[in-house]
């Protein structure tokens, strides 16, 4: 069969995950159509191999082995469409996020130009309801195609019914594990709709080679680039997942309590009565900017992106990020949770 014939055994993920976490895994395929999908699904569950979906691997925290079968999805097409006034943008869940955020600012589209340079694929964008600069996915998103592990049955998720939140979806909850994401659908716009309000993007924009008040989708995206390449380690150089930690939610009062101590904190209010704390900025206040904890580290720049030297594991990078955590805690009363997700916890 097809399918069984792509199938990899033994194969090492080191270099298919951003934090570059030794894993082995003992089947792996990459099915680059829908049928061959389907097939290699069907085939998992006639074995009863338990199977991992991967997307880019930035946003992951493997074990050191992962038995059954992994799948990651190269269903590598998109293409656009004009529907009401807007341009769909229809992108198979292979494709490289960053690189269909450049090519669409390109072209002159609104809508995900401040998502630039945010690594993984497009299929995993959802899960985490991947954000930026004031965006989130969830503002674009028009409609996600899935196909179900169970059954290989193709179904169609609109904006609400995905249930996204700050970094939240359904693929995290109810649909965790029972479906594979095989194509989102998203609603750019050609009018322009610059969303400059977040940080210093808007001075950096005016302070660009070509300062101008109504700036291109593509100028957007390059500053956004600009501001996060000073920010955030390249994983190429230095293995890291982004940001380690979520930004917490704390109640209000909670919130103006930790304000009297410290009047400077960053902090967000949000709806129903919750406020958004800077995760970088508590852990700073810890005194744990570039501190090393063997082969991981809390980085020199971003206090939220935790680093891999080498020769670390999964194991050696979650005490790292416990003693982290409890540092916060200790001083501020808030415990940090990790934002990658956990495959295959135990
Ligand atoms: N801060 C510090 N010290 C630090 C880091 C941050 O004091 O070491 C302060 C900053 O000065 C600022 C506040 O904390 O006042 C927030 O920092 P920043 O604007 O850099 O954003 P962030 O909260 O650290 C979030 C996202 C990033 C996203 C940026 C920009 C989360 C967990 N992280 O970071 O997302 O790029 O906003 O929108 O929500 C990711 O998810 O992997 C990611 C990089």
């Amino acid at each position: 069969m097809a399918a069984q014939m792509n199938m990899l055994s033994n194969v090492d993920l080191s270099t298919a995950n951003t934090l570059r976490l030794p894993c082995q895994a003992e089947r792996f395929a990459a099915p680059a159509t829908l049928s061959t999908l389907r097939e290699t699904l069907a085939t998992a569950r006639r074995q009863g191999w338990p199977v991992t979906l991967l997307g880019g691997g930035s946003n992951v925290l493997l074990p050191k082995t992962l038995s059954g079968l992994v799948v990651c999805p190269a269903l590598n097409q998109w293409w656009l469409s004009q529907h009401q006034g807007h341009v769909l943008a229809h992108v198979g869940a292979g494709v490289n996020w960053h690189r269909l955020v450049m090519a669409t600012a390109a072209r002159g589209l609104w809508g995900i130009e401040n998502l630039a340079l945010i690594p993984g694929s497009c299929g995993a964008a959802p899960v985490q309801n991947i954000g930026a600069y004031g965006v989130e996915l969830a503002d674009t998103l028009q409609a996600v195609q899935v196909m179900e592990l169970a059954t290989g049955r193709i179904e169609w998720l609109d904006a609400q019914q995905c249930a996204f939140g700050y970094r939240e979806s359904i693929f995290k909850g109810a649909l965790a594990d029972r479906v594979v994401i095989t194509q989102v659908v998203l609603r750019l716009s050609r009018t322009p709709t610059p969303r400059l309000g977040y940080g210093d993007l808007a001075i950096r924009l005016a302070g660009s080679s070509t300062p101008t008040l109504s700036p291109t989708p593509l100028a957007v995206a390059e500053a956004v680039c600009a501001i996060r390449r000073e920010k955030l380690p390249d994983p190429h150089e230095l293995a890291n997942a982004g940001s380690f930690f979520k930004n917490p939610l704390v109640p209000d009062a909670q919130a103006a309590q930790l304000l009297q101590p410290y009047p400077a904190m960053p902090h967000f209010p949000q709806e129903g009565g919750q406020t958004k704390l800077a995760a970088g900025w508590l852990i700073d206040q810890c005194g744990l900017k570039g501190m090393r904890d063997g082969a991981f580290g809390v980085h020199q720049q971003q206090a939220l992106v935790l680093v891999h030297f080498g020769g670390g594991d999964r194991q050696g990078l979650m005490k790292t990020a416990d003693y982290i955590a409890d540092q916060v805690e200790t001083r501020f009363g808030v415990r940090l949770e990790p934002e990658p997700r956990l495959i295959n916890p135990n």
